[in-house]
């Protein structure tokens, strides 16, 4: 193709792609030796949080899988990209991809999670599958774990309110770091992990003493100290991570992974109070990358804990490691942004630690994605978090997650005509671009989904963000077909040009 007058061009070496995850895509849920994991007991991480596949055995003691037979798993078969990965990374190094994001299944590599031999059929798929992106010109980019903790850690140990989890972590990582370093030099910790108070079950494996259907929020079923005390063995392990990958893999570079919309917050008024209660939301965020970018635990969060008298146990040492291993560079997902509005009585603030903002609706950003997504669509909300990050931290930044879900239908062989996601996409790389032109050292920009996946929310086939589509549906028919939407082309021109 002729290449086009850019009026947004972006920085020679930018990587373009796309990202998915292990859990949301591969299925094959039970394949070569792998054990159930997280996401296998939830139809949703949001729909289902209250409400998993899991009963209590009295006569032992602890949680076991029991999944509903009316609930259609769809994660379980996925768009079976366990088998059609080859096919599949075709189609996206036909638009281009210079790079692809996707996740290791812990449960493919320690089925159990608490095993000290790996399982090589696990990490033999792996190998394929980063030797299939590698020669088709796509650096991987890896999240060593999206949602994804072993079904027994959580049922065993509680997932990682249990400080053991840091050494099972540690073993996993140690493998992969050892088997794939050589191929991947691109890697993220924990997924999103700022929502381990918002999903406790699917950001940490944390199973509360009691589930509650009609629960609202999350101090109900879980106590604020075992969340604190998740939060603070992530913490270690993430340093301990970096540390480990710095010793094996010198000439890589290694991320944390955080949901920035939540940073996309905007105080409802100028009145101090709301001011006041949207610093309170966003720091909920900041204090995520404050321990994992600059080492430390905000002072805000150690007042908390200590008016709560909730202060996770922490060993000699914990503090220092923290301190000396930060991240390489700051990925994050954004999708829509917030407003926050002052109310001391009001509901936790998207898993804010404090109560004290409620969300409402922002008067100037009108435009909003039509069901089932209904988003709010403001794309400047983009370079908002983009230049909140650099002048806070002064690192390379990732976008690993933008997109859209609609709801599409193919009819009679027609391609897919979605615009939506089109525009949605311009809008957005030229905010993005203004950011760089402001000078943050953007590295990168990943798609949501580039293939309609499972959505992580609400585990339906419905919310599709795909670039190409794949007939799958929520009740779980469909025969897998791919096909490419009209956005395919869109991106494929955007990347050819390395710009808008
Ligand atoms: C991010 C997650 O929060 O948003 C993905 O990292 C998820 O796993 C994506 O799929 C979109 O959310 P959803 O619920 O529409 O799939």
């Amino acid at each position: 193709m002729a290449k086009k007058e850019v009026t947004y061009r972006f920085p020679e070496g930018f990587l373009w792609g796309g990202a998915i995850a292990a859990n949301q895509s591969e299925g094959a849920w039970l394949a070569d030796g792998k054990q159930p994991q997280a996401t296998d007991v939830m139809v949703g991480i949001t729909s289902d949080a209250h409400t998993p596949g899991l009963k209590y055995n009295e006569e032992k003691g602890q949680w076991e899988m029991a999944l509903y037979e009316d609930k259609v798993y769809l994660a379980h078969e996925g768009i079976d990209f366990y088998h059609r990965y080859k096919e599949d990374l075709q189609l996206m190094a036909g638009m281009g991809f210079n790079c692809f994001r996707t996740s290791i299944s812990w449960a493919r590599i320690f089925p159990d999670g608490d095993e000290t031999a790996p399982n090589e059929a696990g990490l033999k798929y792996y190998d394929d599958l980063f030797e299939t992106m590698l020669s088709l010109g796509m650096k991987p980019i890896v999240t060593i774990t999206h949602f994804d903790t072993p079904l027994r850690l959580m049922t065993r140990y509680n997932g990682w309110s249990n400080r053991q989890m840091i050494d099972f972590f540690m073993n996993y990582c140690n493998v992969i770091f050892r088997r794939y370093g050589s191929k991947v030099k691109y890697w993220l910790t924990f997924n999103e992990i700022n929502n381990l108070y918002r999903m406790p079950l699917a950001a940490g494996g944390v199973v509360p003493a009691r589930f509650d259907p009609q629960a609202k929020d999350f101090m109900v079923c879980y106590s604020e100290q075992e969340l604190n005390q998740a939060l603070h063995n992530t913490m270690v392990a993430n340093a301990k991570c970096v540390k480990l990958f710095h010793a094996l893999i010198p000439d890589g570079m290694i991320g944390c992974m955080i949901a920035g919309s939540h940073l996309a917050t905007y105080p409802a008024s100028c009145d101090p109070q709301d001011v006041l209660a949207t610093l309170d939301a966003r720091r909920n965020t900041f204090l995520f990358t404050d321990i994992m970018a600059a080492g430390v635990y905000p002072s805000f969060l150690r007042k908390l804990w200590k008016d709560h008298g909730t202060e996770p146990a922490m060993e000699d040492g914990d503090l220092e490691l923290i301190r000396d291993n930060t991240v390489d560079y700051i990925g994050f997902s954004y999708y829509f942004s917030n407003v926050c509005k002052a109310d001391p009585e009001g509901e936790f603030f998207e898993g804010s630690l404090t109560k004290g903002g409620k969300k409402v609706p922002n008067p100037y950003v009108t435009e909003k994605s039509p069901e089932p997504w209904k988003f709010p669509i403001d794309p400047k909300g983009i370079r908002y978090v983009l230049e909140e990050y650099t002048d806070r931290y002064h690192k390379p930044l990732f976008i690993m997650e933008n997109g859209i879900g609609l709801d599409e239908k193919e009819e009679d062989g027609q391609m897919i005509h979605d615009p939506v996601r089109v525009k949605f996409l311009e809008d957005h790389l030229k905010e993005v671009h203004k950011a760089i032109e402001d000078g943050c050292d953007v590295r990168g920009y990943l798609w949501w989904g580039p293939i309609d996946v499972v959505s992580s929310g609400t585990g339906e086939m419905r919310k599709r963000y795909g670039f190409v589509y794949v007939d799958r549906h929520n009740d779980g028919t469909g025969d897998l077909h791919r096909s490419i939407k009209e956005s395919y082309y869109r991106y494929k021109e955007i990347i050819e040009n390395n710009g808008l």
